[in-house]
């Protein structure tokens, strides 16, 4: 009822949702190839921000991970999480060595 209120809120919405669908495919009926829905929990709460939702990279070259296990085993991932370096910070502080290991699996299966 009250339409001064309710206009932006809509339009904040739809927004979002615009957002959501563009950068990560949330909508879980579109049937694209996309990595979004089995990206780990550990990576979407703490890497997405550089590396983005679809590991495409969002600093540049150097941050696109979508075939990073070319070029790196599991354990040079696990270091460069662990240690950082390149303008990465370090997690060894923030993350388990579960979950450190959860994403070096992970990411060195992206080839
Ligand atoms: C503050 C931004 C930032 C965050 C957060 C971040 N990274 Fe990075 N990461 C980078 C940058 C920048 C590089 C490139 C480093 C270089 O060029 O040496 C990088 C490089 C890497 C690489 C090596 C890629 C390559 O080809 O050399 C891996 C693997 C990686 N990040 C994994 C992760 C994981 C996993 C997380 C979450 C735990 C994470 N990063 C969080 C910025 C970030």
């Amino acid at each position: 009822m009250n339409k001064r209120f309710a206009r932006p809120a809509y339009l904040t919405i739809a927004l979002m949702l615009a957002a959501c669908l563009l950068l990560t495919g949330c909508g879980s009926s579109s049937p694209t190839t996309t990595t979004a829905a089995d990206v780990p929990q550990v990576y979407k709460s703490n890497c997405i921000s550089c590396h983005g939702s679809e590991l495409q990279g969002r600093m540049g070259p150097s941050t696109n991970l979508q075939q990073v296990g070319k070029r790196m085993s599991k354990e040079q991932i696990a270091t460069q999480i662990k240690k950082g370096g390149g303008g990465m910070p370090a997690f060894s502080g923030k993350l388990s060595a579960d979950e450190v290991d959860e994403l070096a699996n992970w990411l060195s299966s992206k080839k």
